[in-house]
């Protein structure tokens, strides 16, 4: 009647339902020995009944709502989970006709899938891990995991959860495009896969390795008003040291050279947000239709437009709507909705209070980045006006 389950050093419990009687067996079991705890088992018509059997069946409740509320939570955690099949919107293969709605979820850990297609065809599709067909290249501090996260809200966008760091770190690359490849989640083949390591947009090596690995992919770059992004980029250093008790110099110690008075151009955080800079090497690479530059700071305040223009550019059925985006006040951002159960805001690192900038360096800043934007404008067709009313 009873099962019993042989786990060392786990504590278990094994509830059993038993007929007629509703039997509630609760077996501990403990470094390989049994205990048998029989107050938990009732039979029906005796005594105690009546009380211990509702108890049991409040308990067999409780315990259905946790489970219930466990895989809740821990389909929450998911990277996604939303219908990948929006018959709707996606085109059958030529030549087959898809009669029968595909009711089925993506899941992370699942490896393969069947589909029904017909009543007499059955055929599976498998899961697979593939090359990313589009990159967010960068830039640091400009959106990237933003744009990442609500990209994937489309149901043909697969994400890699982690920057993957294939192309910028040597060692990684010289573990060879399957290990990339193995790092990419599973997919549809008509899914589009994407990643996003924003330190490939500023390391000289990456244009060269990504054409190698393809030559048409599309690269996604999303850029903010650079004198804020240098901020960003300080916020989340200072941020770090902060948190190791380390000291950190003033922003403006950093970006402003105390010998000449001039903008520090061998500060990381200066250098990143001439923009052009980095263009101009990509460009030797990939003609400029490959690009397609996203407005960080558009997203922050309205991300709907700029991710239709992303879908647009990476050819994907216009998806996306007002209803998978919501302004959470309390966090001061959009948060992202996947359907009527599932929601998630930006992780708290995303989004954090900048320090007060002396207003003087803070213009000599954007003087600096002034003629480089309006090259970064030319080049992309992009106008930004940064910084909005600067002259
Ligand atoms: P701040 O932390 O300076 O505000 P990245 O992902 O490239 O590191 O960029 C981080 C920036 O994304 C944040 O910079 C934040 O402003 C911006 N961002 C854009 N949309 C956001 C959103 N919906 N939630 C949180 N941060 C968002």
């Amino acid at each position: 009647m009873s099962n019993l389950s042989e786990t060392r050093g786990i504590v278990m419990l094994i509830l059993e339902h038993t007929e007629p009687s509703s039997c509630l067996h609760w077996i501990a079991v403990s470094q390989g020995r049994y205990e048998q705890a029989e107050e938990g088992c009732v039979m029906e018509g005796d005594g105690l009944s009546q009380q211990q059997w509702l108890r049991q069946r409040l308990l067999l409740a409780s315990l259905a709502l946790g489970s219930l509320l466990l895989l809740v939570a821990s389909v929450g955690t998911l990277d996604r989970l939303q219908l990948i099949c929006p018959i709707k919107v996606r085109m059958p293969p030529a030549g087959v006709s898809w009669e029968t709605p595909l009711h089925t979820f993506q899941h992370k850990h699942t490896h393969r899938l069947k589909l029904h297609r017909t009543n007499s065809t059955r055929q599976k599709l498998l899961l697979i891990k593939q090359l990313p067909r589009a990159i967010i290249i960068g830039v640091r501090k400009g959106g990237t995991r933003a744009l990442l996260e609500m990209l994937s809200l489309h149901p043909d966008v697969v994400k890699a959860s982690q920057e993957v760091h294939f192309f910028d770190n040597d060692q990684n690359y010289a573990r060879g495009i399957d290990w990339y490849r193995e790092k990419m989640p599973f997919s549809f083949p008509h899914q589009i896969t994407i990643e996003k390591s924003p330190a490939y947009f500023i390391t000289e090596e990456v244009p060269e390795r990504i054409f190698k690995m393809n030559s048409s992919i599309k690269l996604l770059v999303i850029v903010r008003e650079p004198t804020t992004r240098a901020v960003s980029d300080y916020t989340q250093v200072l941020e770090g040291k902060e948190r190791k008790n380390k000291m950190y110099d003033k922003f403006e110690e950093l970006v402003i050279d105390s010998n000449t008075s001039q903008v520090n151009t061998k500060y990381k955080a200066v250098r990143t947000s001439i923009y052009t800079k980095y263009l101009e090497h990509w460009l030797k690479f990939f003609p400029v239709e490959q690009f397609h530059v996203v407005d960080g700071d558009r997203l922050i305040i309205d991300p709907l437009p700029e991710l239709k223009l992303v879908e647009h550019f990476l050819n994907l059925p216009s998806w996306i709507s007002q209803y998978n985006l919501y302004f959470n006040a309390t966090r001061g951002f959009f948060c992202l909705r996947y359907n009527f159960i599932f929601n998630k805001c930006l992780a708290g690192s995303k989004g954090r209070i900048h320090p007060g900038v002396d207003p003087s360096v803070k213009e000599k800043l954007q003087r600096f980045f002034h003629p480089f934007n309006q090259k970064f404008y030319q080049i992309t067709g992009r106008t930004f006006n940064w910084p909005r009313g600067f002259q």
